[in-house]
């Protein structure tokens, strides 16, 4: 039975380049897991796109002195050419900042106030007369009430490390220099989440048995210790979406960012709807209630994909459709799983972009090639806890694994039967193969059960290790039956020994082909197939009413392929190649040298 699955990624903010520990931690997993759906023959949609309204975006447009709209632009190009070069395959890779996105977030807004789950309170912000506008808490500094440090921010406080409340700040004065800041009174929206407490806890509950403890446990916590509160939705901020009231005060507000990123995962899949030409297909990722929703992301928005957006789906609940596209409509569907990733480090250190202390995806790409890159972040994918990215590892892993355990094998049978046998798979009689032939067969044949069992509980460290275990034993494998020598004494037995090798390496392709997709679709074209194992990844226009965005897209291949080889004895085999690349111990220093400058 073909599954329809949502993958959905959180959407990378606007405001710094995209480092391995990103990558790693929700991108490159949820490609991974999307591919893998699809060569099951399952119907997926994958999507994300940059979260490009916010003050993170704002501030460091500040910080470059550059418009907003300009730099927001910079870093979603700069993402896409990202994910192009890596293989990350969304079937949409769009922004926040586009009409479609708007019209869904306020048709939310709407839902949710007619459901009763918004109220309108007024609380105090810090207001700078020169500048004739309320600024946001990252933009104020000032000295700490609790410790007296001078730098601290208004919202807290790097000093003591405590979460301040803005307008308790002492000496505030504003990042952007505008002049005295006076307090004054603002209205925001409200989401109410007590309300929504006891349904967001049923969800958790109804989820428990196959999310991640780390997942599972800390969202029932946090709700069990501190309960859900209300949390405002709207920011004085006049980048962003506009508050869909009509009363001339909310003219200066903005949707804040985090009620309406997270409305993504519902208006990307729209937008690919109308772009394929299917404006309703949508629906099947959104209204189904079979349908799956995987959503991957970093531990660090755990809460607002296990608690707030699933609280915005359900007090929206039939009223969405009623208010996006004028219909009585059924509920939206739930997510299924949250895999959040822990972080990853870098030799030891935290990530951190400011001091330079990160593998940045774009830059190291301009000396690795994609699979090594994704291959050394899928063995150290912080599935369950943080893990480290180390370049030494890096080296070794490539070049005992990838190189000398799967790409060899591939290379040195492929290479030897295009010699041996005039470019064609040995023309043996199936049923003559010996019982070590069809064992090795078999192993390789359960293995599409139990690795495609760790898959689809999207444990894809494990699903990749038992790959190259796989690989492990074809070597095993060629080490006995030795067919460099038998091909002289008994070439018969030869030609036995290379037809099962080269269907193991045939299926073992299929396996490797979520992690390494390059060079799975290379080694699928040296067997002489003539559809690709993978569609293709392009980029559009898309011009609508508040302006132009890019956007990346994917044009999917249909059919089953996670299945044994029925690679057919004689068949026609094109010119191999080595898949991979060796790499010298040197880079290690090299790249080390490269870091914290
Ligand atoms: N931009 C946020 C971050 O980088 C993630 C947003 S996920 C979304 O941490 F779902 F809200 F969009
Ligand atoms: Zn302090």
């Amino acid at each position: 039975m073909t599954e329809t699955i949502l993958v959905a990624v959180a959407w990378p903010y606007a405001n710094a380049e995209i480092h391995v520990g990103n990558i790693t931690g929700s991108h490159l997993p949820g490609d991974i897991f999307a591919r893998y759906q699809r060569l099951k023959g399952n119907k997926v949609l994958m999507i994300t796109g940059t979260d490009s309204h916010g003050t993170p975006v704002t501030m460091s447009a500040d910080k470059l002195g550059k418009p907003v709209e300009e730099v927001y632009k910079s870093f979603h190009e700069g993402f896409i050419e990202l994910f192009q070069q890596l293989g990350i395959t969304y079937d949409l890779y769009t922004t926040t900042h586009s009409e479609n996105h708007f019209k869904v977030s306020q048709s939310m807004f709407l839902a949710l106030q007619k459901n009763g789950y918004l109220y309108r309170e007024f609380s105090k912000q810090w207001y700078s007369p020169s500048a004739g506008k309320f600024l946001p808490d990252r933009y104020v500094e000032g000295t700490c009430y609790i410790c007296g440090f001078e730098g601290a921010r208004s919202d807290q406080c790097d000093n003591c490390g405590n979460v301040l409340e803005p307008e308790k700040l002492k000496n505030p004065r504003a990042k952007t220099g505008d002049g005295a800041l006076e307090l004054r009174d603002t209205e925001h929206f409200y989401l109410d989440l007590s309300k929504l407490e006891p349904d967001v806890k049923k969800f958790l509950q109804s989820r428990s048995v196959h999310m991640r403890d780390t997942v599972i446990g800390e969202s029932l916590r946090k709700i069990e210790s501190e309960g859900l509160k209300a949390r405002s939705i709207t920011r004085d901020l006049d980048w962003g979406i506009p508050v869909p009231v009509d009363e001339p005060q909310w003219k200066t507000k903005v949707l804040y960012v985090w009620f309406e990123a997270v409305i993504g995962y519902l208006s990307a899949p729209i937008e690919w709807a109308q772009l394929s030409g299917q404006k309703e297909a949508w629906r099947d990722y959104w209204i189904k209630p079979e349908t799956k929703q995987f959503h991957f992301i970093g531990k660090d928005n755990i809460f607002f994909h296990t608690s707030q957006w699933p609280a915005e789906l359900m007090g929206a609940g039939s009223a969405f459709l009623e208010f996006f596209a004028g219909e009585e409509g059924a509920p939206l569907i739930l997510p299924f799983d949250v895999p959040a990733n822990q972080f990853m480090n870098l030799e030891g250190q935290k990530i951190s972009g400011s001091r330079n202390w990160a593998v940045w995806g774009r830059d190291a790409l301009t000396r690795y090639d994609p699979d090594a890159v994704r291959y050394y972040l899928t063995v150290n994918m912080p599935e369950a806890k943080d893990s480290d990215w180390d370049w030494a590892e890096f080296v070794a892993r490539n070049n005992n694994e990838l190189v000398a355990t799967w790409g060899n094998l591939a290379n040195r049978v492929l290479s030897f039967c295009y010699k041996h046998w005039e470019g064609h798979v040995p023309d043996v009689d199936t049923s003559t193969l010996r019982p070590a032939d069809l064992d090795l067969l078999a192993t390789i044949e359960a293995g599409f059960n139990t690795v495609g069992a760790e898959f689809d509980a999207v444990r894809l460290r494990s699903a990749l290790s038992e790959t190259m275990k796989l690989a492990t034993v074809v070597n095993q494998y060629l080490d006995v039956n030795a067919p460099w020598s038998a091909v002289k004494t008994d070439k018969d037995a030869a030609a036995k020994t290379i037809y099962t090798a080269l269907k193991a390496i045939d299926s073992l392709k299929i396996m490797f082909a979520p992690f390494i997709p390059f060079t799975s679709e290379r080694l699928h074209g040296f067997f002489g197939y003539e559809t690709p194992l993978f569609g293709k990844q392009y980029t559009e226009d898309v011009t609508d009413a508040i302006g132009t965005h890019k956007v990346l897209r994917y044009k999917s291949v249909e059919g089953l392929q996670w299945k044994p080889s029925d690679l057919k004895p004689g068949a026609k085999l094109n010119q191999p190649g080595p898949l991979f690349k060796k790499l010298e111990v040197d880079v290690i220093e090299a790249e080390r040298g490269r870091l914290g400058k």
